[in-house]
């Protein structure tokens, strides 16, 4: 199986990974010599900030649009002649989702019904879905996540993000839809927006602020580096075998609290402060409601399949990654001041 996308349309790709995944293609994949359209609805996760570096590609296109607008698709999907659709579109943090649930079913959900049911009217185009490991629950003290793990998801984000999986998979097997999922564990990098686990950590800590960690610190995730995604995500779109689901892990489990640790430990040498100075941050807070205790991928599919595998080492990835916010200090001050939405202000009122 090997597909030759030409014209792609990447929904959300003003968020994280969606943004990683186009300045991966468009600056490392000679090969592709088509049209990417970023279409963004720029929630406050969105930051066309994130693609400056690529943004005078004549390649690249942004549209400001909601993944609900289905007219706006199709209108798009003929203009640009897209073969392709990679939907990372979604509410993506479980804190927001246990305050408000709704925008997730909203987005995750209803977004991805609406997506669908524009793909179906356009067969032609393959559809990959870019999912959690969330949606396998918690794991015990050992243990890995396959693609035969039940789902049980434990938070209303995973929820939202299971069902969305679950009506790709019921259009790809119903309505014969082009159709790939993959299920990928916690991503870290550059550009992180700082709601998250690393990037609070390492800017609290750049600015001498307290480090909350829930609970004692004893919940496990599995890093992988955003570009190691973004590569494998290509892969996929070119290799991913319609109907199957493909789990990318980073191997590399951290213990929340051991991460912080590893963060103060890069920082006290990088600005030469001790180590005790920082580690007197560390805040113990009340645990998230429903906490998932460990998530860890077994990504042998990937491995065995596509000959892909993680190629950053974590400690590298991550004291790569304290240096770029060191060193970008303008894109965290628009963000943190709400600079970064301007352009949205002046230019639409969003949702
Ligand atoms: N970040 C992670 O560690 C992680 C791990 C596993 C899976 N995922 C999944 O990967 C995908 C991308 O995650 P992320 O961290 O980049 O998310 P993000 O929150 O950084 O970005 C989401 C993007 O989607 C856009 N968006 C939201 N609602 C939209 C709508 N209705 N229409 C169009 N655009 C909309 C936002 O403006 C934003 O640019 C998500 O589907 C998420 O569930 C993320």
């Amino acid at each position: 199986m090997q597909r030759n996308p030409k014209n792609i349309l990447v929904t959300g790709g003003a968020g994280f990974i969606g943004s990683a995944f186009i300045r991966y293609l468009l600056s490392s994949e000679a090969d592709f010599q088509g049209t990417c359209i970023n279409f963004d609805a720029l929630t406050y996760a969105g930051n066309l900030d994130n693609l400056r570096s690529v943004e005078s590609d004549p390649r690249y296109v942004f549209v400001h649009g909601n993944i609900q607008d289905t007219t706006l698709l199709e209108k798009l999907y003929q203009e640009y002649q897209i073969d392709t659709v990679i939907h990372f579109a979604a509410e993506s943090h479980v804190d927001r989702s246990i305050v408000g649930p709704e925008a997730f079913i909203e987005t995750n959900v209803m977004g991805t019904f609406h997506l669908l049911e524009t793909i179906r009217k356009h067969p032609s185009i393959h559809f990959h879905h870019v999912s959690t490991d969330e949606v396998y629950g918690s794991l015990g003290e050992k243990g890995l996540f396959t693609e035969e793990s039940p789902y049980q998801p434990n938070s209303p984000y995973s929820a939202s993000k299971a069902a969305s999986d679950h009506l790709v998979r019921a259009y790809h097997h119903t309505y014969h839809l082009s159709a790939c999922i993959s299920n990928c564990s916690n991503n870290y990098g550059p550009f992180h927006f700082p709601e998250k686990l690393i990037p609070v950590m390492i800017l609290n800590c750049l600015e001498r602020k307290s480090l909350p960690i829930y609970g004692s610190g004893i919940h496990v995730r599995d890093w992988l580096h955003v570009e190691d995604h973004a590569k494998a995500l290509y892969i996929l779109i070119k290799q991913g075998k319609s109907g199957e689901t493909y789990n990318i892990g980073g191997e590399s489990e951290r213990r929340n609290i051991d991460l912080v640790n590893e963060i103060i430990q890069i920082i006290s040498e990088i600005e030469n402060v001790t180590l005790e100075e920082l580690q007197q941050l560390i805040t113990h807070v009340k645990d998230r409601k429903g906490h998932d205790l460990r998530y860890a991928i077994d990504c042998s599919k990937m491995k065995r399949e596509f000959n892909w595998t993680p190629q950053k080492q974590f400690s590298e990835g991550l004291k790569e990654t304290i240096l770029w916010y060191i060193h970008n200090q303008d894109w965290v001050r628009n963000v943190q001041s709400g600079a970064y939405r301007e352009w949205v202000d002046l230019n639409y009122s969003c949702r």
